[in-house]
């Protein structure tokens, strides 16, 4: 129970290593704020801690909205009366396409929920956390912020800067007592995983990530490796960026 009365506020926690995330921290004590666009997803997940003898709470927020950020944020501290871990998961793919061959308005959402996003949620969840005494915030990266994959470049660039957002928080508000890590998760078993997988067509769109290690990574493996960064565990922890994918980054 390495959370135990912890509060977790988790975004994109509707689906994959989201919901996976909550359930863990459910499981291990934490009462938890489900936030993610996604009604009837979000609605399972807190169903699902529920019916496992848990504690969470859905609120229904577009991580391109500060304001609804702002919400989800102070739902914890209303609901629960505390705010120790942030989880800024929510995150979306964008096209698929060679860079030349990208729409110019494609370019928008992918820079709206995978950046603006961390940074809206970064900046309520710092203002909850000094009110509160500190806590402990994971940004979900991606390998992609260290290495190209094909047809992704925006999503490249966004992760990139999710870890540059990361980064600066961490010293920024270290003597605050608030830690901020990313997580990097190498090609990990989701519905975005899936869809993604239908869409490489082509031979030039092939994925071009693989684990060292065998098999694919699973929700788990994510869950749990934020469950370590956002528990006391990892207490001297911050401004780290922690792969979580067997290998790939070690390779060649
Ligand atoms: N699956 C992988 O292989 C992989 C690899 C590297 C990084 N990631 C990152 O992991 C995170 C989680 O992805 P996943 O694989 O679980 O995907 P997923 O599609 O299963 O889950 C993403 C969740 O984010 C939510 N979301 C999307 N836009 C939102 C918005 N504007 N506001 C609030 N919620 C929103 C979705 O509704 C969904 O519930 C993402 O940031 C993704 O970029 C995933």
């Amino acid at each position: 129970m390495v959370v135990q009365d912890k509060v977790a506020v988790i975004t994109g926690a509707a689906s994959g290593i989201g919901r996976k995330t909550a359930c863990r921290y459910a499981e291990h004590g934490a009462s938890v704020v489900v936030a993610d666009v996604d009604a009837e997803g979000g609605a399972e997940t807190v169903e699902r801690i529920s019916d496992d003898g848990g504690e969470a709470t859905f609120v229904e927020t577009d991580v391109t909205d500060p304001t609804e950020v702002r919400t989800a944020i102070e739902t914890a501290v209303d609901e629960y009366g505390d705010l120790d871990v942030l989880f800024n998961n929510a995150g979306i793919e964008g096209s698929l396409n060679e860079l030349a061959e990208w729409d110019d308005e494609a370019i928008e959402p992918v820079i709206d929920v995978n950046l603006k996003g961390v940074f809206y949620g970064l900046k309520y969840g710092i203002e909850a956390m000094l009110a509160t005494g500190g806590g402990s915030i994971i940004n979900t990266s991606s390998v992609g912020a260290a290495t190209g994959i094909n047809g992704r470049s925006m999503y490249c660039a966004t992760k990139a800067g999710v870890n540059g957002l990361t980064r600066t928080a961490a010293v920024e508000y270290a003597e605050d007592d608030i830690r901020v890590n990313s997580v990097l998760p190498g090609t990990t078993d989701t519905p975005m995983i899936r869809r993604s997988d239908q869409e490489r067509d082509t031979d030039r769109l092939q994925l071009n990530t693989s684990d060292a290690m065998e098999g694919r990574g699973q929700p788990r493996h994510l869950a749990d490796a934020v469950l370590f960064l956002g528990s006391d565990l990892s207490a001297r922890v911050t401004g780290v960026e922690l792969p979580v994918d067997g290998g790939f980054l070690a390779g060649p």
